[in-house]
């Protein structure tokens, strides 16, 4: 079977990562849309447009089910896409709010992610639904730091930090990473929060999928980018844990 994900850029790969642990002889086909990164501060129209583009690019490779693995594409572009596309389509945020009703026990869930994700309340409406208490807060440096690759120590900390200290008052016991980077966080989260149960979307969606991927293929990996700039290689092999070359692709643009 093949699958296609896409993301803004590479923080998808902790998607990708997580799919792979699960389904390892599915075909992947993946794309990074580093030409137009960040989604994570541009409008609705603009994320739905994008999003299109790359599930257009995908179809192109013959994939039978795609997932969204960007938080703010998910937040926006779900409905379109699976009004537009006859594979089905497959976004971060349900599976994570999932698995965060599972874990709570106070019904006071947190929620991190882009300012556009977190503008779009995507992740607020649903829990909510499910009849959760919830603090959101947009965390935008979290997005450059792991791009920098600075994962841990002082600068980590202090910027985790800054933009999760209200969350130690709240008095939530779950939160989501609503952010394909944050995962990558998340050992420096989890020490700031101490007992707060810190949910990584990209396990979720994989665990998600197991109903609808078959794990037959030959465990192939192709990873497309929009753009190919300096930092990627780094970037991938810091994600995966191994070094797979990008190829450039050639996304129609609108
Ligand atoms: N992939 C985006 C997300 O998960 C983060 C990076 C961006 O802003 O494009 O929301």
């Amino acid at each position: 079977m093949k699958i296609g994900i896409f993301d803004s850029g590479v923080g998808g790969l902790t998607v990708l990562k997580a799919i792979r642990k699960h389904y390892p002889n599915v075909d992947i086909v993946y794309l990074g849309d580093t030409a137009r990164v960040p989604y994570g501060t541009k409008s609705k129209d603009t994320v739905i447009r994008y999003s299109l583009e790359c599930a257009e690019f995908l179809r192109e490779k013959g994939v039978e089910l795609l997932v969204v693995a960007c938080n703010t594409a998910s937040s926006y572009a779900l409905e379109v896409l699976r009004s537009r596309f006859e594979f089905p389509v497959f976004g971060v945020i349900e599976p994570g709010v999932e698995e965060a009703v599972k874990k709570t026990k106070n019904r006071k869930v947190g929620v991190i992610g882009t300012p556009a994700t977190i503008k779009s309340e995507a992740y607020q409406k649903l829990l909510k639904f499910f009849g959760n208490e919830v603090v959101a807060k947009a965390c935008p440096l979290f997005v450059p730091l792991v791009e920098e690759g600075i994962l841990n120590g002082e600068i980590a900390k202090k910027i985790v930090e800054h933009y999760l200290s209200e969350f130690k008052d709240s008095g939530i016991d779950t939160l989501i990473l609503g952010c394909t980077h944050y995962p990558l966080l998340k050992p420096v989260i989890q020490e700031f929060l101490g007992s707060v149960e810190v949910v990584d979307s990209s396990e979720a969606v994989s665990r998600s999928l197991k109903d609808f991927i078959k794990n037959e293929g030959e465990g192939k990996t192709e990873l497309f980018f929009t753009d190919l700039y300096q930092n990627l290689d780094f970037l991938i092999e810091l994600i995966l844990g191994k070094k797979i070359t990008p190829k450039l692709a050639e996304v129609e643009i609108y």
